[in-house]
């Protein structure tokens, strides 16, 4: 498990509390991850600095070296305590506004009411794994996979790199067909086997840890209709024979996890293998490109 993010809190009077908030923020040697200054009663004023893992006694003996500095003789004693992960990652997903891609709105629990009659509304608990949807990589492969299921019908699909399981729950509330969702790291897989149950959409989608597509299970199901793989260029180059043998002729396939500058050489290392590039989709510097493969080579 990793190692807990602490909370070291105070209670003082407001200018007291915001002197130690701006000496506490300009440390650079503590280098804490957040400071909050709230009012708990009238008068009354609570600073939390968030300290960063692992909590070492040197932490706590420095916040107290500032304090000193900062207040002199009414230096405040600290509540050290560690702050369970899950609730750290939780408060801070509370924050995220809901993301727009075409058609899907995916947000948190704690946005369920913003979903609109014709949205596709997909509940992501992201935590431990990436893919809430704010990544342009993400919202970039959202709009190709939307576009995509309306050219053509798709009926198998494929997830490398599934993350949260977004994209995968997007194509089966979708296109309402099978998808295969693997990730190389198995916490990410736990998390989106959680996500797809969530969004009910466990009669679609089967999620697997793998590395690549290298598994029995990846041939026994091909050929897919649509390949989605937002992973980073260089496996993206690597994986390109693999993906390529197992697109069906006809089928589409997402990339993305690439920069703007890294996309001609991806690009090309599929182009080699007989795809042919339909679109590329440019958001906050990364690329998402749309490749085909023809009928007949
Ligand atoms: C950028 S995230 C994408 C998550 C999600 N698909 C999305 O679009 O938001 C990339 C994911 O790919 C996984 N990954 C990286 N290399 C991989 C590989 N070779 N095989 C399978 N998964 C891989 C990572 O663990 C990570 O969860």
């Amino acid at each position: 498990m990793a190692a807990a993010i602490h909370t070291a809190s105070v209670l003082a009077g407001e200018a007291d509390v915001r002197r130690l908030a701006g000496a506490i923020e300009a440390d650079d040697d503590l280098a804490a991850l957040a400071v909050d200054a709230l009012e708990e009663k009238p008068g009354l004023w609570r600073l939390t600095t968030y300290l960063p893992p692992p909590l070492d006694k040197a932490v706590v003996a420095r916040l107290q070296e500032i304090a000193k500095a900062a207040l002199g003789a009414t230096t405040p004693g600290f509540v050290v305590e560690a702050l369970p992960e899950t609730d750290w990652v939780r408060k801070s997903l509370e924050g995220l506004k809901p993301v727009r891609a075409g058609r899907f709105l995916v947000h948190g629990a704690h946005d369920r009411d913003k979903a609109r009659a014709n949205d596709i509304a997909i509940e992501i608990e992201a935590g431990e794994a990436f893919g809430t949807g704010h990544h342009g990589t993400t919202a970039g492969c959202l709009l190709a996979i939307e576009r995509a299921i309306r050219t053509g019908p798709v009926r198998n699909a494929l997830d490398i790199g599934t993350g949260t399981g977004v994209l995968a729950i997007a194509i089966a509330r979708l296109a309402h067909c099978p998808v295969l969702a693997s990730d190389i790291d198995p916490v990410a897989a736990r998390v989106a086997m959680e996500n797809v149950r969530l969004n009910g959409a466990a009669p679609e989608v089967r999620v697997v840890a793998a590395a690549g597509i290298a598994g029995r299970l990846f041939r026994a199901n091909a050929p897919y209709d649509l390949i989605v793989a937002n992973i980073l260029a260089g496996p993206l180059v690597a994986l390109a024979p693999s993906v390529v043998r197992v697109l069906a002729p006809g089928g589409t396939l997402i990339l993305s996890g690439l920069t703007t500058s890294q996309r001609t050489r991806v690009a090309n290392a599929y182009r080699g293998l007989g795809l042919r590039l339909v679109r590329t989709n440019i958001r906050d510097d990364w690329a998402t490109l749309t490749l085909t493969r023809p009928l007949r080579r």
